[in-house]
């Protein structure tokens, strides 16, 4: 639970939310349909219904909704699968469950009427403590903060907040934040204006900078950063993989596979690799690949060529290729992957670009 008490670390703003109000209440939208009312079961299935899906594609669902059921007793008392069905097209199933349970709870716990506090709404199936804000605030007039997505983007921006808002250390400093800027009084125009702000002019691409009643107070503008707040998801640490691949020649022909279709390199013809060639691995590379090419030839030569990594994208792959001269050859199966090329046709070959790096071919 968020102790929106507890805020030491967010200075207090008044400009921020006198501006936005001022903003809200001209530049805002004013006419959703949920908007027209103070009934927390209205407010509560437009928030819901709001939670990943846009405004236009939530409208005509709300409405149907609200005339099939239009008090929380009536979908309390509906069978599941009739919600369910009322919900198909609207994605994100999980929600329409939960609805249908928060009304259940709703109707068993509190007499069939949304509580006004908070942590009660948050304590309640699928609603979490944004939500449980903007149900307070614009049912019951509290002063609630709320933070979604778009209101972290707004915030990471005009504040200059540098960390990836998914990060737990990140999303308390912006609760803190949130909390510290709520205004004492017009806490449903703060609060739509910040959803407004969020998603008609602070978009995460391309933003309106210049319809933005924070422009001039905005860290990120100033700094030419909103493409660069918030703060993208820092990639994982990508692995480390390594192979050892053989450069193996006979006469002026060189051995090459052709790759399955599907997989690094899909349907390209690659160098052979040890492990894929099905060698043994017991740890001395000169019998390990004498093993290997047993099918394919006798070896009379083994030379290691410069090592170096391609970086593929959910990986790093360490490259050491040794260079193998075969004395002799056998003949080849028909169906193997594995087949002879001539060295001169090789520039025209498919091969993948880093090998023809390492060939000398590009
Ligand atoms: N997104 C989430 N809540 C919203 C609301 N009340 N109005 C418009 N968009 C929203």
């Amino acid at each position: 639970m968020k102790r929106l008490a507890d805020s030491p670390a967010a200075p207090a703003d008044p400009a921020f939310s006198e501006l936005l109000v001022a903003w809200q209440k001209q530049h805002g939208r004013h006419r959703l349909p949920w908007q027209q009312t103070r009934d927390a079961y209205r407010i509560w299935l437009s928030e819901i219904m709001l939670q990943q899906t846009q405004v236009a594609t939530v409208i005509p669902y709300y409405q149907r909704f609200l005339l099939r059921f239009p008090d929380v007793a009536a979908l309390a008392a509906a069978p599941v699968e009739e919600v369910m069905a009322l919900w198909a097209g609207l994605g994100y199933y999980t929600r329409a469950r939960n609805l249908h349970r928060c009304a259940q709870a709703v109707v068993a716990q509190h007499g069939g009427r949304f509580p006004s506090d908070v942590d009660q709404l948050a304590a309640l199936p699928g609603i979490g403590q944004s939500t449980a804000a903007a149900i307070a605030a614009f049912a019951y007039g509290a002063r609630a903060a709320i933070l979604d997505g778009n209101v972290k983007r707004v915030f990471c921006r005009v504040f200059g907040i540098d960390g990836f808002p998914g990060q737990a250390q990140v999303e308390r400093m912006l609760w803190q934040r949130a909390a510290a800027l709520l205004p004492a009084r017009d806490i449903e125009s703060y609060t739509q204006g910040l959803m407004d702000l969020g998603a008609t002019v602070c978009t995460r691409s391309r933003p309106r900078c210049g319809d933005c009643p924070m422009q001039s107070r905005c860290v990120a503008h100033a700094s030419g950063r909103t493409a660069e707040l918030p703060v993208r998801r820092p990639r994982k640490a990508v692995p480390e993989k390594s192979t050892v691949m053989l450069v193996v020649m006979h006469a002026d022909e060189l051995l090459l596979e052709q790759r399955p279709p599907t997989g690094i390199w899909g349907g390209l013809l690659s160098l052979p690799e040890l492990d894929r060639l099905g060698a043994a691995a017991d740890g001395e590379t000169g019998s390990e690949v004498r093993l290997a090419l047993a099918g394919i030839g006798q070896v009379a030569t083994i030379e290691p060529l410069p090592p170096f990594v391609h970086a593929f994208t959910h990986y790093r792959l360490h490259v050491t290729p040794l260079q193998v001269l075969l004395s002799s050859r056998e003949a080849m199966a028909g169906q193997s992957p594995y087949g002879w090329h001539p060295t001169g046709s090789l520039a025209q070959a498919a091969l993948p670009a880093p090998l023809k790096k390492l060939l000398g071919l590009g």
